[in-house]
Parts: structure tokens; sequence; C-alpha cells
């Protein structure tokens, strides 16, 4: 046995290169999974162009490993982990595959193109996966465990591996796993709590276990993997960083299987905060939080909830008269981050009809968006467009008009025209016109009231099955000239996808929230869904 496990903070890792900024002994790996686990919550899917915008603004944020995808899934997750590969250059790029050796050389191929490329396979070892999943004897488990890892290694010099259901697996069996992983050449090891199981002390003593059972572990980074289920994922992770983890795996705004995953936000801000405690960095830049947690709310469609630790509406709002008091005094009487360190600035900046092309680039910027000048040339002409039929633009419209470009991008089916009749004296009546692949349908519909129509209409354009689980419709501002921002979740075949979409008028948000939802299941129908295909 090991004493204690406080030398690796010390320690100069392999594994680890230095990189500028906070030194590696002092630094926690921040791994982004956005782009795989969190495109895994029941709704959330991303085109190719979307997963490659996020991918590029998390490398921007500075998070040290993006994962990608799930390469063997389906040819979309192939094409934008080859994408990304390719255009990321700081970020180590990660591909995932289960333990079979197709798996890890399509994963391969898929990073041809990276820079820094990692490999992550995966197995299960607890006794409840081995034997109903895979249905497989554990010495089977620990072979495959041995195979998978050394055929990655022969390819890619950084390789992670993951014990599926690590936090409900034997600890023997998992410190021989663990050990045989970095024998054959694992660079990472991650111990992922699948099932949002593990409380925080149980964790970390998990983790000190191994730090003190495996031989060889000073040859890996650790990684842990939480899952929210008992919203515990990011207790969980940071406990584990005091165990002696040095990787954490996390999501924008939590998204992820199920409940979801760690929220990188919140992991980021915590250790930032409390660094008294912690005493580790990272290298993400806080300020494009806001930022991040817009653009991946927007492009899967999924709404932060307003108490949302960090990045909810509401994180820095102040109700009460003695908090408001409290902080008018001293902001950190009730504030113990301020909303600028995350992005989310007290802006002075109020734009309307006459603001100019400068003021707006200053307001995006103010925001969190830098646009290239195609890009905010048509973020110019939509603001105009929303700033004739509405006074005031507060930052909310932006945010949401930001949103709107970002779902446009790649899709077959786009929204043209809308006409809409309707009132106390019916038929209610929808002419809808969309492009599908490039050509232009129209088509008319009655329907129960004008949002029944105009989504009559849609299916008489493009015929489908999926049955409509959601509509709600919610104002982005006060005020009667608001924009209605809808959300529409559509089912078919046990799969879920989710559109948005704002605009001044109600319909026509309703009518490109359908189509955007639309879109998503065209991507869903590619695909399989990674964790129903075993490991
Ligand atoms: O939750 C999990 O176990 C995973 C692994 C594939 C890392 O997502
Ligand atoms: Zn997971």
């Amino acid at each position: 046995m090991k004493n204690n496990v406080t030398p690796i903070h010390a320690r100069q890792n392999s594994a680890r290169p230095e990189m500028a900024g906070i030194p590696n002994n002092e630094r926690i790996i921040i791994f982004d999974t956005t782009l795989r686990d969190g495109e895994q919550s029941p709704g959330a899917s991303m085109s190719v162009n979307e997963k490659l915008r996020i991918a590029l603004a998390l490398e921007d944020m500075g998070v040290d490993v993006i994962e990608a995808g799930f390469p063997v899934a389906s040819e979309g997750d192939f094409q934008s982990v080859s994408l990304i590969a390719g255009q990321v250059r700081n970020a180590v790029v990660c591909g995932l595959s289960r333990a079979h050796k197709t798996d890890i050389s399509r994963a391969w191929e898929a990073l041809a193109k990276a820079e820094r490329p990692r490999i992550h396979t995966f197995i299960s070892t607890s006794p409840l996966h081995m034997k109903y999943k895979l249905q497989m004897e554990p010495e089977q488990v620990y072979e495959k465990v041995i195979e998978s890892v050394t055929h990655a290694r022969n390819l890619c010099d950084n390789v992670e591996w993951s014990a599926e259901d690590g936090s409900r697996t034997e600890l023997e069996f998992l410190a021989r796993c663990v050990e045989a992983a970095i024998k054959s050449g694992a660079t990472t090891i991650n111990i992922p709590d699948t099932v949002g199981y593990a409380v925080p002390d149980e964790f970390a003593a998990r983790i000190s276990y191994l730090m003190n059972n495996v031989p060889n572990i000073d040859q890996a980074i650790i990684s842990v993997h939480c899952h929210n289920d008992l919203g515990l994922a990011v207790a969980n992770s940071l406990a584990a960083v005091r165990a002696g983890a040095r990787q954490i795996e996390c999501t924008i705004n939590g998204l992820g299987e199920r409940a979801g995953n760690a929220a990188l936000e919140e992991i980021v801000m915590a250790m930032r905060t409390r660094q008294d405690y912690f005493g580790y960095g990272n290298n993400v830049k806080a300020e494009t939080i806001t930022k991040l947690s817009h653009l991946v709310s927007s492009v899967t469609g999924f709404v932060v909830q307003p108490n949302k630790a960090i990045v909810g509406a509401n994180a820095f709002a102040h109700e009460s008269g003695i908090h408001q008091d409290g902080v008018l005094k001293h902001a950190a009487t009730y504030e113990i981050m301020t909303p600028e360190s995350i992005g989310l600035n007290r802006s002075n900046i109020v734009l309307g009809k006459l603001s100019g092309r400068h003021a707006f680039r200053e307001k995006l910027a103010e925001l969190g968006y830098e646009l290239g000048d195609n890009a905010l040339n048509d973020a110019f002409i939509r603001f105009k467009a929303l700033a004739d039929s509405k006074r005031q633009i507060f930052d909310e419209d932006l945010i949401a008009l930001m949103g709107e470009q970002s779902r446009q991008d790649g899709n077959r089916i786009k929204f043209l025209r809308l006409a809409v009749t309707c009132g106390s004296e019916g038929p209610q009546r929808a002419e809808l016109e969309l492009e599908i692949d490039g050509d232009r349908l129209r088509m008319a519909a009655n329907g129960n009231g004008p949002v029944d129509a105009t989504f009559n209409a849609v299916r008489e354009i493009f015929p489908h099955a999926a049955r409509l689980q959601l509509y709600q419709v919610s104002a982005v501002t006060a005020g009667t000239d608001a924009q209605a921002e809808v959300t529409v979740r559509l089912e078919e075949n046990g799969k879920t996808v989710i559109g948005q979409s704002a605009h001044p008028d109600t319909l026509v948000a309703s009518a490109r929230a359908y189509v955007h939802a639309l879109n998503k299941l065209l991507i869903k129908r590619q695909k399989t869904e990674p964790m129903a295909m075993g490991a």
C-alpha cells in the first residue's frame, strides 16, 4: 500500500504534456463531452455544422479535451469527428469506441486529421453489466481490456480507457483492469459513475483505493465521469479531485444521458470560487461560459432552467429587498462570484431601430459573440428586421436572434413563408412554403386553431409519423411586442427531438420550431443509439 495520495500532485506525468498557463501539477484537465454524451440526451441531436461550431467555441473556451463523438455510431458521427479533428488545433480531439477492434480503428480513421488525437475506448466492468449486458465472464472482460487498449495504443499514443459502470465495480477487479489498461498503454484511466449512483465520500474513497493499490497508477492520469441521477455529479467529481483525479469529464449546461453529466460551468466556477479549498486551477476562460451555455441551449433546444447554478437566468438575480439592499451596499454580501466572471455583463449599450452596425457588433461582443464579416452581415439584417417590429431590443432578444441564426445552417428543410387566417369566425387556415433539399413546396391546411393549421400544413408538405409530444410558448422579454419563444418536442419510434425558434410572430416561431425539430429527426434517423449498441 502506498501511504498517501498526495505525491501525485507533484509528479510529472508522461501522459500529460506541459501546457502554457497553469503548471501541470496545479491543473485539472477539463474534458468536455457535450458533443458525445451530451448528444445522447433524449431529444438532443446536433447537425455536423452545429457540432463544429460548438467544438470551435469549446476550443476558444480553453477546454483541454473535446470528445467529438462516437465515430462508429453513424456516418454523421464519423463525419463530425472527422471535421472537428481537421479544424481544432489546440485542444485534444477524442473519439469514443467500444472495445471492438473495428470500432477502435473506425475512431482512429475519423481522427486522421487531428493535431492532437485521442482514442477513448470503454468496456463495462461491474458484475451487473458483465453478466446481463455483455454476457461475458470477468476474465473475458479483463482480456478484452488488454486487447482493446493494446490495439488503440498501436494506433495512437494518447489512449483513454474507461471502466463503464466503474462506481458499481468490485474494487479488486477494477484495480486489476486499471493496472492492465495502463500496462497495455492507456495514458488516461477514466472511472465513470455511469448511472449516477455514487455519493461523494464513497466515490473519493474509490479513487483513493486505486491511487493506493494500482502499482503503475503514476503512469496515467485518473479521470472521472459522473452522471447526475441523484444530483451529485459535480459533488462526486470534485470529491474525486481531492482524492487524486486530475481530469474531469463534463458537459455544458450539464447536458447528457438521463439526468445529464456533471456541468462544466459548475465544476469550473466551484474550483475558481473555492480555489482556497481545492487548490487547483484549469485552463477554461470562465468569461466564455455564458456564451457557450446559450449556444448549446439554442442548438439543442434544451432550455436552461431559471434557477440552474451559474447559467440560469436567476443565478445572479436578487429579488428580496434585504438582498438587493445588501448587494447595493457591497456586491459580495450576496454574490460569491460576479456576473462578469462568467461573461454576463451589466450592459450600458441598449439597441434600437436606429442602431448601426458598429454598435451592433460591440453589443454582440459584449454578449460573447465574435462574428466574422459574413455572419455579422446576416445577423445585422435579422436584427434590423426585428428592430422594425419591436421598439427596444434587449439582450435576451439578441441571444434569441443569435440562437435563431445558429439553427439555420445545413438544414435539409427550411422555412420560407407562412400566412395564417384566424379569428373567431374560422376556419383557421395556414398557407406554408418550405424548401426541402432545395425544392420549394407550398401547401395550405385547415386546423383546430392557427397552430394546428400550421402544423397540419407542415405535415402536408413533409409527411411523417412523428408524434407531437410538447408545444410550449414563452415570451423572451416583457411587453406585448415581445418575441415568442416556441419549443416543440417530437417523438418517433421511441426517439425524441426538440426544436426551438423565436420570432415576434408566435405562429412563425411555431412553424420554425416544428421545422427545426424535423431537421433534428432526420439526423436522429441515421443514428444508432451508442449505448444501445452494448460494449
Ligand atoms: O457514462 C459512461 O459510462 C460513459 C462512458 C462511455 C465513458 O459515458
Ligand atoms: Zn456517460
